[in-house]
């Protein structure tokens, strides 16, 4: 009833005021340098965001304080709070109603200019994150979210996150370095772990994940993997998540990673890290999946600079459907093996309807000379554009040692369907260890042309137990010292 009497005496007062020229929603009203109207339309009031900028921001009042946020719906906007109840009610996958609706607006719904330091929205999210973790639906609405701290976020049940905005992470190169959550793998942490059960993020095609990666990219030259170079997000496990919608721009280091994980889709997800400088990104891979089973990919697409899609140790029962991958590594199994004692196993991968673009490689296994194994996995339906190597095995990877010593075995692979131009004069080179010659590789429909009207392809294969049966005429042998990474003719 205030409220009402409020904005209706407002709303006098404005149309008795013809000229009256106040700023509109989300405009700026104030700030160092800044000479125009501070005064805001009714509906909004005058916020400091920084030194530099003042903004109107939706509300006609200010509160502190949590909220009670069981079904009702809890709004929060650059501080202040409003508690209504809501007007559908979002239900979970099984159709029944979560028990807690809870929005959240960014206290930047506009982009802070250059110059000015965003407002770390981190505190405030996590705290939603923290009070509707359970039987929730969760919106962060539209507008700008700076993200300039760790989330590690591992206790979900039942819950879907909505994300409508614009979410860009800190370039406090320190502050990451020093405070990423460790992931375990290869030594690698990450910005954002993600975990629990029955877990949807969903980004609706408007989240944008924007991670600053080129003040990464910059101040790493060219450098390998960095201690502290945060992965964007990690699905740490988690079970039954759903990951749907989401576009990454310029991503700190690789897109996504997900580890120790049960029955992840991740769907309709658009990524980019491209650099603008003379400093490749390096080591921005698309996803990478370890120690997790059932997991399915679909309607990506990655432009990575690195891997794009690549199943590590331990990944059991994945499948990747409808990949446009460019400037990638494409798709891949590996690396796998090490260290050498640890048993490493990937089964069942089924990659199917993808193109390659510009690519180092299209369709790759790559092992240390380790322990473990790779065991049913079908390439199907690739579509390729100046691949460097379509068709790669490496025994060895990275060391270039004991490669016809390795004891890692690799079976049951098929490659079909398999169709594009290759940018040098090899199709395919299928390295297999003398120790374990491969088993039961088959290939049909491979169809390699070198670019440009280029010459025929070589097919080389070393150690595959079955080559005359397996479908290609290969027409000579890999090397001993064969490189897992080309450069030119052979
Ligand atoms: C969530 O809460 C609603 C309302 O209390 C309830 O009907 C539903 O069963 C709950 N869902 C789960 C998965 O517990
Ligand atoms: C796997 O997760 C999806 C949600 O992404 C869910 O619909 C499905 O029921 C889950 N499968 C199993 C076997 O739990
Ligand atoms: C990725 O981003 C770069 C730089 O903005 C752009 O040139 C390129 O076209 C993008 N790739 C795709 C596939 O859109
Ligand atoms: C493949 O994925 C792209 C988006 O990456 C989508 O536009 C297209 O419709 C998908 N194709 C099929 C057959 O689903
Ligand atoms: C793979 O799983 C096995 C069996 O659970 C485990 O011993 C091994 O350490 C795992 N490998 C890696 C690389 O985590
Ligand atoms: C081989 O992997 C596929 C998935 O790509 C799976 O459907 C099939 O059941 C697996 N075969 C065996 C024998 O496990
Ligand atoms: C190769 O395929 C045959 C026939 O399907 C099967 O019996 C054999 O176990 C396979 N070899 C390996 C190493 O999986």
């Amino acid at each position: 009833m205030m409220n009402l009497l409020k904005v209706f005496s407002l709303l006098i007062a404005l149309s008795a005021r013809i000229s009256y020229a106040a700023q509109p929603i989300y405009g700026q009203c104030g700030g160092t340098g800044y000479s125009g109207d501070t005064t805001c339309v009714s509906g909004a009031v005058c916020t400091k965001v920084n030194d530099f900028y003042y903004q109107c921001l939706p509300g006609t009042q200010t509160s502190t304080g949590s909220t009670t946020t069981t079904t009702t719906t809890t709004t929060t906007t650059g501080g202040s709070t409003t508690t209504s109840t809501p007007v559908a009610t979002p239900t979970n996958p099984a159709g029944q109603a979560y028990a807690t609706t809870c929005t959240l607006a960014p206290l930047s719904p506009t982009q802070v200019p250059s110059g000015g330091k965003p407002p770390d929205d981190t505190p405030r999210i996590l705290d939603v994150f923290k009070r509707c973790q359970t039987n929730a639906s969760i919106t962060l609405s539209e507008g700008f979210w700076y993200i300039g701290q760790v989330m590690d976020t591992l206790n979900f049940r039942d819950v879907e996150i909505n994300l409508l905005g614009r979410f860009e992470w800190s370039t406090d190169i320190q502050y990451w370095l020093r405070n990423s959550i460790s992931v375990t793998y290869a030594q690698r942490s990450t910005a954002w772990r993600l975990g629990g059960t029955n877990v949807q993020l969903l980004g609706h095609g408007k989240a944008l994940f924007f991670g600053n990666g080129q003040t990464w990219y910059d101040q790493n030259q060219n450098q390998g993997n960095q201690a502290g170079r945060p992965i964007s997000l990690t699905v740490w496990r988690g079970t039954n998540i759903l990951i749907d919608g989401i576009t990454w721009r310029q991503p700190q280091f690789w897109h996504t990673f997900v580890a120790n994980s049960d029955n992840v889709t991740m769907t309709n997800l658009d990524m980019n890290a491209t650099s603008a400088t003379r400093w490749s990104t390096v080591n921005t891979d698309g996803t990478n999946t370890w120690n997790s089973r059932n997991i399915f990919i679909k309607n990506w697409v990655v432009t990575s600079g690195d891997d794009c899609i690549c199943a590590k140790g331990n990944t059991t029962n994945m499948h990747v459907n409808n990949v446009t991958c460019h400037e990638s590594g494409c798709m891949v199994v590996g690396s796998l093996g090490n260290p050498t004692n640890v048993v490493d196993n990937v089964d069942n991968v089924l990659f199917e309807n993808i193109k390659c673009i510009h690519s180092s490689n299209a369709a790759w296994i790559k092992t240390y000379a380790g322990t473990g194994r790779v065991n049913n996995i079908t390439f199907r339906n690739f579509e390729f554009d100046d691949v460097n190597q379509p068709i790669y095995l490496t025994p060895c990877i990275y060391t270039g040692q004991n490669c016809d010593g390795s004891r890692l075995g690799i079976n049951n692979v098929r490659w079909e369907n398999i169709k594009g131009t290759s940018r040098y004069n090899i199709g395919a080179a299928i390295h297999c260890s003398a120790a374990a010659p491969c088993q039961n590789f088959t290939f049909s429909g491979i169809d390699i042309k070198q670019k440009n009207g280029g010459g025929a392809v070589k097919y080389l294969g070393s150690n595959i137990a079955n080559q005359a049966s397996s479908g290609l005429a290969f027409t000579g042998t890999c090397a001993a010292n064969w490189p897992q990474q080309l450069d030119g003719n052979r």
